[in-house]
């Protein structure tokens, strides 16, 4: 989806050439989240050298990456870079089309007028923007862009222009603004009629602040100010012990010292100015005024928090870094031993054969009574529910349903009270799967979130859950987000077996290949040479079918995704049991096709598909255990991998193809990490 980064320096002083870089730099590491236009929104240049200069706002935008963006900043020599700027708001977005091509007409910021009056940045799509538009079209507002957001500048200046006196501030119009928008929204707002003031707002798209101050910052959590005329009364709070509850409070971060404040999509994007963010929920207003920072919202919901709490991010500027490597997508393929292991860490204790998820524990009572699990998810995630299935099923003795989102919700699928959901999801933040568990909740069911983004929506939502903690995925191809949530669906089985006394033997076999799952991580790693060497043969083809069954059906959707996704190609999963219903009719000597065969209960019937594959002069590459002679023998080219426990084997079968998909993706001349028409974080339903 789109990218959102907007900073205010507050009596701090700062070049302009640093407030570039500064959005610059913030929309690189964002960049992952869409990558067809962006834009940013600065105060005009004038010739004051420490005053805000509320006369103008300039708009630079442009279609392609940020890198085109950025050079058209320093081909302006009007902007004046050497200026000192002592107060200033600055906005930026990075845009992943939804509504009107790629454009910088169509980028963002967006504005209300020809003079820039308000600006603004959208992550999320506006559902009702034709009432909308209409609506203002028939009070003289004109349009120039395509975009659904278009309507939300247009809006806040028709509430500025009918005010009823000037003492509105900045977040009241924003307050009525958002009371008539419906879809999903993260927004950043910047007026030359407020300079030097922020306000942003979210409602299902992500939105988190960092703030970086010399002096401490007063408080650990900000109170949340609530209009008083819409105060719910007898409201229980949940949560509170050691909190204050002072809706009327006037908090706050800042206190008119010198302060910083970045506004952004993700953490990724603010790590490098500072740790201490606060998360923004749905419905919240966040004001930036004279560099202090206050939270409102219209109305306060039972059981709602009254306070946002500033955390301290634990991430490391290094993680979000390419190192030595050409793409993220490679980085993180390789960081697969570590990202494993994270997982793991202080969750299982090999020395007494058990495992803790904290996050589920106090749940799992709960859960072992439910009467099914439901395991829903999209893309990769989706297919990590897919590998799972099988010993999820085994291990807890339950009926497993694994759901793609959005098919879930198109079925309006039957939820009971007594149901337990699982949410696999890396971003937290996907629409369908947020919907799907918004829809589980409401039915009364157990929600839990398996995620890879601390302060999700769906971390947050979510009754209770497990962070698989691989580290940021800055990739749109999701890779180490596979292989540990993959993990973490295991662990749970693990967990809900731990007193089954006929499953002992089962779980010592699992846990014990758990152990050493990293170092054999480390052993398929070492294939990458060879499986280059396949890609430079296979990069011109236009098709690449990959083939398998049981254990390791996911492996084939989920190499088939990564091969489509980045290279173009077209793939298809097929599960080995179905070849003779209709895809063997595929089947000849040219076409290329991918077989994986491991040494499980499918060990024979995949050696069954493998004959009527060779019987049509299918060459087939083949996955397999190292040293099996019987399946090489029919193989065109073969990858032999380690051999583990049957359920974990997926874990190393799926990776030969995430390393062949980034190869034939570098061979075709492709961007790896922003594959087209794709984004990281699905955050439109
Ligand atoms: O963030 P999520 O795991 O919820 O994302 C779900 C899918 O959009 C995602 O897995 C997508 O399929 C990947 N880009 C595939 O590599």
């Amino acid at each position: 989806m789109c990218g959102i980064f907007a900073y205010l320096n507050y009596r701090v002083s700062r070049t302009r050439k640093e407030i570039y870089e500064t959005l610059v730099k913030g929309l690189q590491r964002l960049e992952y989240r869409g990558y067809d236009s962006a834009g940013i929104a600065v105060d005009g240049p004038n010739k004051t050298t420490t005053e805000i200069n509320n006369n103008s706002i300039c708009l630079i935008k442009k279609k392609g990456k940020v890198k085109a963006l950025d050079e058209e900043l320093y081909k302006k020599d009007s902007l004046e870079l050497d200026t000192e700027l002592y107060t200033h708001f600055g906005l930026a977005h990075t845009r992943w089309a939804t509504h009107g091509e790629p454009s910088p007409v169509n980028s963002h910021p967006q504005r209300s007028d020809k003079d820039n009056e308000f600006v603004v940045i959208h992550n999320g799509i506006i559902t009702n923007y034709k009432e909308l538009k209409e609506y203002l079209i028939t009070k003289g507002y004109e349009f120039e862009s395509e975009t659904d957001t278009e309507v939300i500048p247009k809006l806040i200046k028709y509430v500025y222009d009918n005010r009823e006196n000037d003492s509105v501030t900045f977040s009241m119009l924003v307050e009525r603004v958002i009371q008539q928008l419906e879809g999903a929204f993260a927004l950043v707002f910047k007026s030359r009629h407020y300079p030097g003031e922020a306000v942003s707002t979210r409602r299902g798209s992500p939105l988190l602040i960092g703030v970086r101050s010399e002096h401490e910052l007063p408080t650990e959590h900000i109170p949340v100010q609530y209009n008083s005329s819409h105060l719910k009364e007898g409201v229980q709070e949940k949560n509170s012990h050691n909190r204050t509850d002072c809706p009327n409070a006037i908090n706050s971060v800042g206190d008119g010292r010198p302060v910083e404040y970045y506004f952004a999509s993700d953490a990724s994007a603010i790590i490098e100015h500072t740790n201490k963010v606060l998360y923004l929920e749905d419905n919240d207003i966040a004001a930036v005024r004279g560099g202090n920072l206050s939270i409102h919202r219209i109305n306060r919901q039972a059981g709602e928090d009254p306070v946002r709490a500033i955390q301290t991010l634990q991430m490391e500027l290094q993680q979000i870094m390419k190192g030595n490597f050409d793409a993220f997508m490679q980085k993180e393929i390789f960081e697969q031993p570590e990202s494993v292991f994270n997982t793991m860490r202080g969750r299982i204790c090999f020395d007494t054969n058990t495992v803790v998820l904290g996050g589920l524990k106090d749940h799992l009572k709960e859960i072992k009574r439910c009467r099914r699990l439901i395991v829903i998810g999209c893309g990769t995630s989706f297919h990590a529910a897919v590998a799972t299935r099988q010993i999820l099923e085994e291990l807890t003795e339950l009926p497993v349903m694994v759901e793609l989102a959005s098919d879930f919700l198109d079925r309006n699928t039957p939820v009971f009270r007594d149901d337990v959901c699982f949410f696999i999801s890396q971003s937290g933040e996907t629409a369908d799967t947020l919907m799907a568990l918004r829809y589980c909740k409401e039915r009364g069911a157990l929600t839990a979130g398996v995620t890879n983004t601390v302060g999700s929506s769906i971390c947050r939502e979510t009754d209770c859950g497990v962070h698989i903690n691989a580290g940021p995925e800055i990739g749109v191809a999701s890779t180490k987000a596979y292989t540990s949530q993959f993990v973490a669906l295991i662990m749970f089985g693990l967990m809900m077996s731990e007193d089954r006394l006929s499953l002992q033997t089962r779980r010592l076999e699992i846990i014990s290949s758990l152990k050493v799952l990293p170092e054999l991580i480390r052993k398929v790693l070492s294939l990458d040479e060879k499986i280059k060497t396949i890609a430079n043969e296979l990069y011109q083809q236009r098709s690449l079918l990959v083939m398998g069954r049981g254990y390791n059906y996911a492996t084939c959707l989920e190499g088939a995704l990564k091969i489509k996704e980045i290279t173009y190609m077209h793939s298809e999963g097929i599960l080995a049991g179905e070849l003779k219903h209709g895809p063997l009719a595929l089947i000849d000597k040219h076409m290329p096709i991918i077989m994986v065969i491991m040494r499980d209960a499918c060990y024979i019937k995949c050696q069954n598909a493998l004959q009527q594959v060779s019987a049509r002069s299918g060459r087939p590459i083949i996955i397999c255990c190292q040293g099996d002679s019987d399946v090489t023998k029919n193989a065109y080219q073969t990858i032999e991998l380690p051999q583990t426990v049957d359920c974990l084997q997926g874990v190393l079968s799926v990776i030969p193809l995430q390393l062949l998909s980034f190869h034939l993706a570098v061979l075709r001349g492709y961007d790896v990490d922003c594959p087209r028409n794709l984004a990281k974080s699905v955050t439109v339903e």
